[in-house]
């Protein structure tokens, strides 16, 4: 047995509709830096550079996003052994399924099914019209901009586009939050994944577990927002925890 483990395993001892919650954490060991860690996007970026009203209104601030999210270093990146985990975790039953804040793709790329994921920020790899709400895949826009459309517009509508992910000042997708809100009704724990836990309103969704005193493990290098609501936090690196955690609760079924 891991005793690194063994407080998280007791709190999760019982439950078999662990709901797990994810954020940028988990994808760090994928080569994405997270926002508010040491290293963090937002020490580099200013965060309203991913606000919606800019790139409605400036077509020079459109043009600098298309060539930021195109050229990301990020769209080759791969699932680490925390998503795999995960994705383990579900297929064993003992979890409900995933709400995760990343747009990575990262867990569908480790094999979750869509049905059992919920990407509650969106998803990088598609883009959508702001105007007419139709989407397409990033790659059929990425050979328009590499053609020379530094600003692709709808091909249906001719509206502006943009990737289909929540920017700062934009609601969150309502399909999601419903699903979101219905698989938290159905959880008996959660598991929160490399969070600060401080981005709402999709922080709310494992506070709201936690509020109603049910188990709630982080798994975070370093503190999140909410600490004091945790039942356990094992402070370490998701990629090599999580795994561990996974055995533990997979094999021995505590
Ligand atoms: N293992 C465990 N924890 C990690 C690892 C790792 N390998 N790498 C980083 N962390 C921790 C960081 O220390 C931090 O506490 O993960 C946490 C990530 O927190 P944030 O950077 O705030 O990311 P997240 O909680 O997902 O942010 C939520 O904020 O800016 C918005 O839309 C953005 O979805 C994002 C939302």
């Amino acid at each position: 047995m891991d005793a690194l483990c063994d407080p998280a395993l007791d709190a999760l001892g019982g439950a078999d509709a662990i709901l797990v919650f994810t954020g940028a954490g988990i994808s760090t060991g994928s080569g994405i830096p997270d926002f508010r860690g040491p290293n963090g996007l937002w020490k580099r970026i200013d965060p309203d550079d991913f606000a919606l009203e800019r790139h409605l209104d400036d077509p020079a601030f459109r043009r600098s996003t298309w060539h930021r999210h195109l050229r990301s270093p990020f769209l080759g990146a791969v699932p680490n052994p925390g998503h795999h985990a995960v994705t383990r975790l579900v297929t064993s039953g003992r979890a409900l399924g995933v709400v995760t804040q990343n747009v990575d793709g990262l867990h569908r790329a480790a094999g979750l099914e869509p049905e059992l994921l919920v990407e509650i920020h969106g998803d990088a790899s598609r883009v959508a019209c702001v105007s007419c709400g139709a989407r397409e895949p990033i790659d059929d826009v990425a050979a328009r901009w590499e053609a020379g459309e530094e600003d692709p517009a709808c091909l249906r509508c001719g509206g502006i586009m943009k990737p289909d992910v929540v920017f700062f000042g934009e609601a969150l997708p309502r399909e999601a939050t419903i699903r979101a809100w219905a698989m938290a009704d159905r959880a008996d724990a959660v598991l929160v994944v490399g969070s600060s836990l401080s981005v709402y309103p999709a922080a709310s969704i494992p506070l709201e577990i936690a509020g109603r005193g049910d188990p709630m493990v982080v798994v975070n290098r370093g503190p999140t927002d909410h600490d004091p609501l945790a039942t356990v936090h094992l402070d370490g690196d998701a990629s090599d925890l999580l795994p561990r955690l996974v055995d533990a609760l997979v094999t021995t079924g505590s």
